[in-house]
């Protein structure tokens, strides 16, 4: 079990269901409080939104969560409805982490390769961003339907998705992925070594933006399949680039851009929904390319891809 500790509540917490108070008082003494219960020190989780918190919390396997309360005061009602929708959605996603589960099983199952990527990158401490495995076998399967032989990543954190586009290439057929933390790179090496793609795979260190204008004026072949995984904020410079690499056929993929529904706030100052935003309106204006995007739900909660084809 994982404690959530949210520092906020006062006595409406005992009315929704899964949610517990136990105590009240400065945090430090909430902490030390859990530890018994717990059997093992608490976790505060991070000064982020209440609603990320709690899905971040159940996906981390967290089996009920634990409200910590402080003083009970203006604001609870604003709290309750809060914590209830919190409460639903958090219904919701064990839901879709059910039927991802179910797909994985059935149809998208890790291999050995895949499974120790995985531990790989955990036990190097990497984050958890990757893509699922529903969305790695749907990768794949794009790569396969568009007989791609020349393919670009940007971001490739430990090659999770990287192995899965790797593994659709024909004989001959190449991949490279873009990375900017040089401990991802070394990571990702091993992984794709161990995956048997490594001789397929080239990892170029350094910001996507620099390594792209390199490979530009490398006059690189261009590329069937480009998919888009690092850095939101820069989505339309990454798109502008993946337009100057790619040919008439060439498919245009971008991860993450439903961002839990942000995608729709056109008032929203978050740097990866804006950035994401002007990709979008990048691609609409495009006359070069056909799209459309795609929300989903999963395991890591609402998100979705955008697709787009350069035309013939
Ligand atoms: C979401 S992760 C990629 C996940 C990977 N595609 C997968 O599914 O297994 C994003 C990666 O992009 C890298 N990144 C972030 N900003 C970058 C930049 N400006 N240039 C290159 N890589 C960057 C991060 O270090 C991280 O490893």
């Amino acid at each position: 079990m994982v404690a959530l500790l949210l520092g906020q509540t006062g006595d409406m917490v005992n009315e929704i269901h899964g949610l517990r108070e136990i105590c009240k008082g400065p945090v430090a003494d909430q902490l030390s409080v859990l530890k018994g219960p717990l059997g093992h020190p608490a976790k505060e989780i991070g000064d982020f939104g209440l609603r990320q918190r709690l899905l971040r919390g159940i996906h981390g396997g967290m089996t009920s969560i634990w409200i910590v309360g402080c003083e009970p005061g203006a604001g609870q009602d604003a709290w309750r409805t809060q914590m209830k929708e919190n409460v639903s959605m958090a219904e919701k996603n064990e839901l879709w982490t059910a039927v991802d589960s179910y797909i994985q099983q059935t149809l998208a199952k890790n291999d050995v390769a895949l499974d120790n990527a995985m531990e790989a990158n955990a036990a190097a401490g990497l984050p958890s961003i990757d893509i699922t495995p529903n969305q790695g076998k749907l990768l794949h399967l794009l790569a396969l339907a568009t007989r791609a032989k020349h393919v670009l990543e940007i971001g490739t954190l430990g090659g999770y998705s990287t192995i899965w586009l790797a593994r659709a290439l024909p004989r001959g057929g190449r991949l490279v992925t873009l990375e900017r933390e040089p401990k991802h790179a070394e990571v990702a090496r091993t992984n794709l070594k161990r995956a048997g793609v490594a001789k397929k795979a080239e990892v170029r260190v350094g910001a996507a933006a620099e390594s792209l204008a390199q490979m530009h004026s490398e006059g690189v072949k261009p590329f069937d399949l480009i998919f888009i995984d690092a850095d939101k904020p820069n989505n339309a410079v990454y798109l502008d680039w993946a337009l100057k690499l790619a040919k008439p056929g060439t498919l245009i993929l971008v991860d993450n851009v439903v961002r839990e529904g942000a995608l729709a706030d056109a008032t929203s100052e978050d740097p990866a929904v804006v950035g994401t935003r002007e990709m979008i309106d990048r691609i609409a204006r495009e006359p070069r390319l056909v799209a459309t995007a795609v929300q989903t739900v999963g395991s890591k909660g609402h998100d979705g891809f955008a697709i787009a084809l350069v035309r013939e």
